[in-house]
């Protein structure tokens, strides 16, 4: 649960000012991955998972960063902003800060508090919505107003540029722009997106493998450079393809003898996947759920066998999934290498469903899962500062 109402009496207690609140949400990828950096397609939903942002304006040069998530609060001088990452949580939001700096701005001192319930190392983009509730917060002091796109894209940068992480644009996006009831089908070429109504009888049902998912870590990026030396050797042929959005299956029956295995296959997932998104938007907007759940398990086999991106827990996870009732579609959902299953189930089955499965799961691999039913979430925005109610009852 995210209270505004409970942040900001925190906020109030530690730093004697009232706040302005700013909300930003996790997000779950239904289908395309990896295919971001490609230039592909993408289709995620923003969840009522959230990072709540409190902040308000100090006299004396400071920035104060505290975390309620981690009990721990960082000093800094607003005129002598970090260079580069510590590895510790307050990277997010000072990385906000610096790139806005770079954009030009001069960043204000504040008092900052973060209190979030997106659960962390998940693969649901706890850090994409520490950045977007940060950039929200201290744009409001600036004070400037990005469109959503181009405060995603300065969000993604925080990710690339200060914390070192080579990560797309999707998570920042859906966390800036998502859409109540919907999924976006977004093309990371010109970040166009058309709107995916995810049918009121279906649950998002997520399933946490609770093997720990990190972006930072040396196997995205490795799948990232894998990605890009099949894009080179294709460009070698037809210079047009500058990212493999652009490539076919026909271009690797004709030059994947030129790549090493490891990049054929991966290619080979990424150029699919791209397919696979696109037919399953169209699939959603015709309510044609069967095929949906068809392409998300072929998804989720070109994840696990061509991209080797998913682990045994999550291979698990899908397996045990699939004759439990009320399934439409599973598979192993975000940057991979652990972290959740997304669980397409009619909304009748869901909570019968989720106990199914968190009860498969346990007695298969000894792991107790988190199972939660999310639904599809506007993206970030201005929480009232009267309010009290609760974002995130559950
Ligand atoms: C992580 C990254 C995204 C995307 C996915 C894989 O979530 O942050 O940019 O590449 O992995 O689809």
């Amino acid at each position: 649960m995210h209270d505004p109402a409970v942040l900001r009496s925190l906020h109030v207690s530690r730093f004697h000012e009232a706040p302005e609140i700013f909300l930003a949400p996790g997000r779950v990828n239904l289908i395309g991955e990896h295919t971001d950096y490609a230039e592909g397609f993408v289709m995620p939903a923003a969840i009522d998972f959230a990072t709540l942002a409190a902040i308000s304006p100090r006299s004396d040069g400071k920035i104060v960063v505290y975390s309620e998530n981690y009990g721990d609060e960082r000093v800094f001088e607003a005129a002598a902003l970090p260079a580069g990452p510590s590895r510790h949580w307050s990277d997010y939001p000072m990385g906000v800060a610096s790139i806005l700096a770079g954009e030009g701005h001069s960043i204000p001192a504040f008092s900052l508090s973060l209190w979030g319930d997106v659960p962390l190392s998940a693969g649901l983009s706890s850090s994409a919505a520490v950045e977007v509730a940060t950039a929200l917060a201290v744009c409001s002091l600036i004070p400037v107003s990005y469109p959503g796109p181009v405060l995603a894209r300065l969000c993604q940068r925080v990710e690339n540029e200060f914390v070192g992480a080579n990560s797309g644009i999707m998570d920042q996006f859906i966390s800036a722009n998502g859409v109540a009831g919907h999924a976006l089908l977004l093309d990371c070429r010109d970040l166009s997106y058309k709107l995916a109504p995810i049918p009121e009888n279906v649950a998002l049902v997520i399933a946490n493998t609770m093997v720990k998912h990190s972006v930072a870590g040396g196997e995205y990026t490795s799948r990232r450079a894998q990605v890009e030396e099949a894009c080179a050797v294709i460009a070698t042929h037809r210079p047009e393809v500058r990212f493999l959005r652009d490539a076919t299956v026909d271009d690797l029956t004709l030059w994947g003898h030129e790549m090493s295995p490891n990049a054929l296959k991966r290619a080979r997932h990424v150029i699919t996947e791209n397919l696979r998104t696109v037919a399953a938007a169209e699939a959603l907007l015709r309510h044609d759920l069967v095929e949906l759940g068809r392409l998300m398990a072929e998804a989720h086999e070109s994840y696990s066998h061509d991209f080797e991106a998913s682990c045994v827990e999550a291979d698990e996870m899908v397996a045990l999934a699939q004759d439990i009732p009320g399934l439409i579609g599973a598979r192993l959902t975000g940057g991979g290498f652990g972290g959740c299953t997304i669980n397409l189930v009619e909304q009748e089955h869901a909570q019968a469903f989720a106990v199914a499965l968190a009860a498969r799961y346990s007695a298969q691999t000894g792991i107790h899962p988190r199972v939660y039913i999310c639904h599809a979430s506007g993206g970030a925005h201005f929480v009232e500062s009267s309010s009290s109610e609760s974002l995130a009852a559950r």
